[in-house]
């Protein structure tokens, strides 16, 4: 009773008006300013919020599910999908939540801290799936399957399946179990996107059991030593029409 005394006392707006400064300078003190630290301790002690789940330099929780890596990922890509967390395009409660409040300029620093991030990979529990699976998993990363128009993964994210910068994710390095959720949610909607709905047109002219088959067979492939995106310019296949920002996005 008497310690919460004083505080009933503190007038109402006096103590709105202290959280709302309190919280403007917090989020418009950027590591630019005069007065700031440098950089990287800067960061590094505001993505303590992220690195719980993250991991300590992003490399991911060791199934991926608690929380995806987000190391050496294309910078364009994160902020991407921190733009759909905002905006509920991709739904998910915690993500959601702890990006509510960043301002975009706070999201392009997190998500370039991440992309430059460099730690090896983990070494990904192998699904137990038969080799017939395998196989067809195989078959749909390295040559789709015409009969249902679903193109190739390599396709896209490049022969080496590292993906491209600025915004094409890699698709090695992730655990079975993430991949095949994510191939879940762009069929239900739950991971949608802006423009053009690439992974949504492919993960639905997928057969149901084929999620199981790439996810398999991508979470048991090593990702290369010093696994990065390559540079756009290394892209030597370009990208459907219908999957192009600014395109119509009608597939054939
Ligand atoms: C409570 C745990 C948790 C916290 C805290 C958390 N994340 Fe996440 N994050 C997740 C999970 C789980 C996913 C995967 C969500 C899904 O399945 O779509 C995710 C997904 C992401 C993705 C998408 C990754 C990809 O490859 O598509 C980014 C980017 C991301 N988080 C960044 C952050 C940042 C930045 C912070 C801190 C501001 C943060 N996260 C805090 C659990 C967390
Ligand atoms: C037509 C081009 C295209 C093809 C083909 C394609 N992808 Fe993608 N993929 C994308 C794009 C674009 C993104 C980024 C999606 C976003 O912004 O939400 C992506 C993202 C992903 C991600 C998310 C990575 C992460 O870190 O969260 C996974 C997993 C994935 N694709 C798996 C696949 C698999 C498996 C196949 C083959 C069956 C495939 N993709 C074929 C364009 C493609």
């Amino acid at each position: 009773m008497t310690i919460s005394a004083p505080r009933r006392s503190l007038p109402r707006a006096v103590v709105v008006l202290l959280a709302f400064c309190l919280c403007t300078a917090a989020l418009a003190a950027t590591p630019q300013s005069d007065a700031a630290p440098p950089v990287p301790d800067t960061l590094q002690q505001r993505v303590v919020a992220c690195t719980s789940c993250h991991g300590s330099q992003g490399e991911g929780s060791p199934d991926s599910l608690g929380g995806p890596r987000l190391a050496g990922k294309p910078a364009g890509y994160l902020l991407q999908q921190l733009a759909y967390f905002q905006s509920g395009q991709r739904q998910h409660a915690p993500m959601e939540y702890v990006v509510r409040q960043l301002s975009p300029a706070y999201l392009r620093q997190i998500a370039e801290y991440f992309a430059k991030q460099d730690v090896p990979y983990r070494k990904l529990a192998v699904p137990a799936v038969s080799e017939e699976i395998m196989r067809r998993g195989e078959e749909l990363v390295l040559h789709g399957d015409p009969s249902r128009a679903v193109p190739a993964c390599d396709s896209c994210h490049g022969a080496r399946l590292t993906g491209f910068e600025p915004m094409m994710p890699g698709v090695l390095g992730l655990s079975y179990g993430y991949i095949s959720q994510q191939l879940v949610s762009w069929r239900t909607h739950t991971r949608a996107a802006e423009g053009p709905y690439c992974m949504g047109v492919v993960a639905n002219r997928m057969r149901e059991s084929d999620i199981n088959a790439v996810s398999a067979w991508l979470a048991n492939q090593t990702p290369p030593v010093g696994m990065h995106p390559q540079p756009a310019s290394a892209r030597t296949e370009p990208l459907p029409g219908w999957c192009v920002m600014g395109s119509s996005g009608v597939t054939p």
